[in-house]
């Protein structure tokens, strides 16, 4: 059946290569596979003294998660770990206690950077964070990818060198959504 891929991009910079990645990869989904990405940086910093009444942004974001079938996180790395805007959407929505939007919810997690390391660190963070949020997380093949020449076609497709080997893995995030969401 038809499946909805939430998609949180850790980076609100203009050129963004983690959401060029991320609209690439989405072109490398089967036509049954819509992977939409969600808007973070209109969210208020996280204040638990909102618990009872969050903000819009917030409630709205919550709402789209709840919507989907999996969630992907495409992220750069910032100081080693995951960057401030998305931690502070995850902790919107997160919370209240309880009230997650994310148990349950299948995950894939890879990230870009210019560093050699991929985001490597970032992303180990990230699967620690999905754990305690209770998110069936896909642990191979893992995606650590550097922004090189080429890694995008002139289209905004990914570059031949990569290609195969990110579609093998959108397919295995499929594969793994539609075995934690029943189909
Ligand atoms: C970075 N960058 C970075 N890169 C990395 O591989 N490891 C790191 O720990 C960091 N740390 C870091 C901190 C801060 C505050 C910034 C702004 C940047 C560089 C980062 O990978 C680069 O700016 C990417 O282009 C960011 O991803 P987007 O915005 O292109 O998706």
């Amino acid at each position: 059946s038809t499946l909805t891929i939430a998609v949180l991009v850790g980076s609100l910079r203009r050129d963004s290569f983690n959401r060029r990645l991320a609209t690439a990869l989405a072109r490398l989904a089967p036509g049954d596979v819509e992977f939409r990405q969600l808007e973070i940086g209109d969210l208020p910093l996280y204040n638990q003294d909102d618990d009872a009444n969050p903000p819009a942004a917030a409630q709205r974001l919550k709402s789209e998660i709840r919507a989907a079938d999996g969630v992907l996180f495409v992220t750069p790395e910032y100081n080693r770990s995951v960057p401030g805007v998305l931690k502070n959407a995850i902790d919107h929505a997160s919370r209240p206690y309880g009230h997650s939007a994310f148990a349950g919810k299948p995950a894939g997690i890879l990230g870009v950077s210019p560093g050699a390391a991929g985001t490597a660190m970032a992303q180990q963070h990230l699967r620690n964070i999905a754990a305690y949020l209770d998110m069936p997380t896909l642990n191979q093949p893992e995606a650590f990818i550097q922004a090189k020449e080429g890694l995008f076609d002139d289209d905004g497709g990914i570059g031949p060198a990569s290609r195969e080997f990110l579609q093998t893995w959108v397919d295995a995030y499929v594969a793994w959504v539609r075995k934690h969401s029943g189909g």
